[in-house]
């Protein structure tokens, strides 16, 4: 039972800072599960993961276990992976195919879409004793949406709209689908993963952070840039300017909108490419889009796009990363490379090896961030003295509304307010 009453979590998030309790205790953890993640829409894997009718793709919403399966009639069907005899988990393997999901407990079976097939031994239940197919079987999800082959599913029937809650970051499905000269994306490059000891909420924070790049990933950098991210691009991410000073990332500009979701402008203008098959890329997509849409597509627009709580899409190496709690100090982060549907192979190629790059467990720049995590749920064991995490970087002075987004706010690309709008939108689904 949690001491926390709607005051004391009011008071853990002011204006321009956060109370360490948020990312250490226990009790609020197991708040944020069933507040937070039971109260969003939260990303449970992409249409392309279950290409074929049966197959099956595990999932997870905070802690709860979920199946995204494509059923007989077509359809992708989410439902908790939960029998309905006693409880255990059906579904174990990350992804298969099967005609019918069967529990190793005692034997109860059930198709692609939850309803039950078949119970065991059924002379053994009393006379008249029924099993509904829907009532008995794998509870479907409460919502459920499709974006571009993204779904998304909200355990609580009451949240608001999946449009309504997404306005503002869907345009960036919309711009990552666009990079596709068939206007498709799939996720068929297999899984990353790594782990942390430390709160889900330092990954969630740190992919709206443009302040660390330069300090954390200093040893990527060497010269005056990061290392070269693709064929062809000759410079680099740039970290420094011609006399060896910082470069921000300021001029790239940073975007917030209601529920903590929002995007960090583009650390690269162009994919900067010379290999031959990117020219055949580029060719592909003025062939389906035209020259000028084609130009318009490749003029990047962002980096990374939080989808809050549960998932990033970075437009740079596409990929999307993906925030599992495990426990108030342990996460596990998943990486599903993003194919553009209609490209050359030896772009999706060269992209995975990217990723093997940037986002691997053992990569040359992840590991700094998730260093970063670990000593930051280290520092955070303090008791004594100050027990805020500061926030006020571009605080209220330097946001103003932009135009171009019906709500949507703009900060230099340093700032922390993403952040700041992270925590108004977990204050709100906690205390609601
Ligand atoms: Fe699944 Fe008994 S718990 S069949």
């Amino acid at each position: 039972m949690t001491s926390h009453t709607i005051q004391t979590l009011r008071e853990l998030v002011k204006q321009d800072r956060v109370h360490r309790d948020v990312y250490e205790d226990p009790d609020i953890f197991e708040l944020e599960m069933e507040r937070v993640f039971g109260r969003s829409w939260v990303f449970v894997g992409h249409e392309s993961q279950v290409k074929n009718p049966g197959d099956y793709f595990c999932s997870w919403v905070g802690l709860q276990p979920v199946v995204m399966a494509r059923h007989s009639d077509g359809k992708v069907h989410v439902f908790h992976n939960r029998c309905s005899h006693r409880g255990v988990r059906v579904v174990n393997e990350v992804q298969g195919n099967a005609k019918l999901l069967r529990c190793m407990f005692h034997g109860w079976t059930y198709h692609t879409n939850g309803e039950l097939a078949g119970v065991t031994q059924p002379e053994g239940y009393p006379k008249g004793y029924t099993f509904d197919p829907v009532q008995m079987g794998m509870p479907r999800v409460a919502r459920q949406e499709s974006y571009h082959g993204f779904v998304f599913i909200a355990l609580d029937p009451n949240v608001p709209s999946f449009r309504e809650y997404f306005k503002g970051v869907l345009a960036a499905l919309d711009d990552l689908v666009a990079y596709s000269p068939e206007n498709e994306v799939e996720i068929t490059g297999g899984i990353l993963r790594y782990g942390y000891p430390g709160n889900w909420k330092f990954q969630t924070d740190n992919a709206c952070d443009m302040y660390h790049v330069v300090y954390s990933h200093e040893s990527s950098s060497s010269g005056k840039a990061q290392y070269v991210r693709r064929t062809g691009d000759k410079s680099g991410i740039p970290f420094f300017d011609d006399q060896g000073k910082i470069l921000t990332f300021d001029a790239s500009g940073l975007w917030a909108f209601d529920g903590g979701h929002g995007w960090e402008g583009p650390v690269v203008q162009s994919h900067g490419n010379s290999a031959k098959w990117y020219r055949d890329y580029e060719e592909r997509l003025k062939k389906s889009h035209g020259p000028e849409r084609a130009h318009q597509i490749l003029t990047r627009k962002r980096h990374n796009t939080i989808f809050w709580p549960s998932v990033v899409i970075q437009d740079l190496n596409m990929h999307i990363r993906w925030v599992r709690p495990i426990a108030v100090d342990k996460t596990e982060v998943i990486i599903l490379p993003i194919k553009l549907r209609g490209a050359p192979e030896e772009m999706f190629e060269e992209s995975i090896r990217m990723l093997n790059t940037t986002n691997s467990a053992a990569s040359i720049t992840q590991a700094d961030d998730v260093e970063a995590f670990i000593r930051g749920h280290a520092g955070n064991r303090t008791r004594n003295g100050n027990p805020w995490i500061l926030l006020a970087r571009g605080h209220a002075d330097s946001e103003v509304s932009d135009p171009a987004y019906d709500r949507g706010v703009k900060s230099f690309g340093s700032s922390e307010m993403l952040l700041r709008k992270q925590y108004q939108a977990w204050v709100h689904l906690m205390t609601a």
